[in-house]
């Protein structure tokens, strides 16, 4: 089955299509990604949709978040202006009759958005993310964010490297709950937390876990369902 992974990064997002069971992944993203674990095109994404988007089972997109994220209303960000992609990219994809996906952040206008967070696959972090889907998509069960992620006496705390006030005295142990925003965590933490083994401090930040993508593709995937 092939897939499109559109404004693709490292491969967060592809890496849980592949193992869902996707064996052909062609990656777009504008800028080189060397990580990036399949096969790897270096273009606009919408440009390369156009062309190629009817070759493939199932087409993801991951428009960058910054137009649509909280982090916008800090002080410092408020005035800066970002491109709005979510409607461009989904007008797009409506055009190509492929089956799609489209991932952001919650404030973002998605359509039908399912919402996924870590600790519904049992993952270190609360990272919430919306999918928007041509198909239906059932959600999983979500646990209460039941570990505070503390304020004030750890931030920036680089040695201990987390913003949880419970984990440097091991209250939690690995169950300690990390917030990767603003990359305020140790590269390890980010990466133990997402389910990522390949990616730099950067590439981590900008990523989904692969449990996500890996939970919708196995939907689309099953027999009668878009991509099945
Ligand atoms: C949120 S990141 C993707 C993260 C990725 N889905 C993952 O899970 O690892 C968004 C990406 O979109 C890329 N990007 C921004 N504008 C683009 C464009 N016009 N065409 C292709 N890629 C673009 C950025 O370089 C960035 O890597």
């Amino acid at each position: 089955m092939r897939l499109l992974d559109l404004f693709c990064g490292a491969g967060g997002a592809a890496m849980g299509y592949h193992r869902a069971g996707f064996d052909e992944i062609v990656g777009v993203d504008i800028l080189p990604q060397p990580r990036y674990p399949f096969t790897f095109v270096q273009a606009d994404a919408l440009e390369y949709l156009a062309v190629h988007g009817g070759d493939f089972d199932l087409i993801h997109a991951s428009p960058p978040c910054q137009a649509y994220s909280a982090l916008r209303c800090l002080p410092w960000l408020k005035d800066r202006t970002y491109p709005e992609l979510i409607e461009p990219v989904r007008a797009a994809l409506r055009r190509s009759g492929r089956p799609y996906v489209i991932e952001n952040v919650e404030r973002a206008p998605l359509l039908n958005g399912l919402t996924l967070c870590g600790r519904m696959f049992g993952l270190p972090i609360y990272r919430h993310r919306q999918f928007e889907c041509s198909d239906v998509l059932l959600s999983p069960g979500h646990a209460p964010h039941d570990v505070v992620i503390g304020h004030g006496r750890m931030v920036n705390d680089r040695r201990k490297g987390t913003l949880n006030a419970g984990s440097a005295k091991g209250a939690w142990g690995q169950q300690s709950i990390i917030t990767v925003a603003g990359g305020q965590c140790r590269k390890d933490e980010a990466a133990r937390a997402l389910g990522i083994d390949w990616m730099s401090k950067p590439e981590l930040m900008q990523a989904i876990p692969p449990a996500y993508t890996e939970y919708i593709g196995r939907q689309l995937l099953a027999p009668g369902a878009a991509a099945g």
